[in-house]
């Protein structure tokens, strides 16, 4: 059984079969879906999906290319829509220095980052991390945050080896998708390798990051066997095995039963 960890089938591009694509995507062995917010318009599709589909949650919050959509009620409005019964963690949050180049652009998401922080801690829900060519401030950031025992994952992991083992350290997760099966992440294999299975978790961001032989496809989490096998050949255990300690690590992460 697979639980995917990362997924936005609130997303256009599934308008035209997405429930006939979740229907074949649960019979494929797919078990849980976490559904990840990146506005507020899109927290509140996913917890409408979490309330159609008996194993699909929700995670609420705002990507940091997105923070243009937070207005004066808008931590209000997380807060309570963080209290529904399916909604398992804040996400995703963080900096992305990629698209946003601008010192004071940057600035305005260290501080939307921060009190999107504040605000899973204070609920105790873990949180979905994406940050992109922003190493060092998504360092410095969580390690002024007050210690989490379980303080959720980095999504789509994309720096070293070195960074990974200091994020395991201060309790993180390390989410492992499509990227992992392109022939030219060697940084990323090497980090498969090296972390411990416990703190791996599997995820797609579909519709974006198709694995190989799908890459530049729509992407889905009937995909994520590709995932698996290329982990398992990196980590030379089987694909049974992977499957089994990723999805009790998702449950652990995400504090589910
Ligand atoms: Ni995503």
């Amino acid at each position: 059984m697979i639980f995917e960890t990362h997924a936005h089938y609130d997303d256009e591009q599934y308008n035209e079969d997405r429930e006939n694509l979740l229907r074949e995507i649960f019979s494929a062995g797919i078990d849980k879906i976490i559904n990840v917010a990146s506005t507020m318009e899109s927290s509140r599709e996913c917890i409408k999906l979490a309330e159609q589909y008996e194993n699909i949650y929700a995670a609420v919050g705002v990507h940091p290319s997105e923070i243009d959509c937070i207005k004066g009620d808008t931590y209000e409005e997380l807060r309570s829509m963080a209290a529904h019964r399916k909604v398992v963690a804040i996400g995703e949050i963080g900096l992305d220095y990629y698209w946003d180049k601008e010192k004071e652009v940057q600035e305005r998401q260290k501080v939307e980052f921060i009190k999107q922080l504040d605000l899973a801690r204070e609920l105790d829900l873990p949180v979905i991390i994406h940050s992109r060519d922003a190493a060092a401030d998504t360092m410095e950031i969580l390690k002024n945050q007050p210690k989490r025992e379980n303080p959720g994952i980095i999504h789509c992991y994309s720096y070293s080896v070195e960074m990974a083992r200091e994020f395991i350290k201060m309790g993180w997760h390390i989410g492992v998708g499509g990227v992992v099966t392109f022939k030219n992440a060697k940084v990323l294999k090497e980090v498969v390798k090296e972390i411990p299975l416990e703190r791996i978790v599997l995820e797609t961001d579909c519709p974006y990051m198709a694995p190989e032989p799908h890459r530049g496809k729509r992407n889905s989490s009937i995909y994520i066997p590709h995932i698996v096998d290329k982990i398992a050949e990196l980590k030379n255990v089987s694909g049974q095995e992977v499957e089994e300690v990723t999805y009790n690590n998702a449950l652990r992460v995400y504090q589910m039963k």
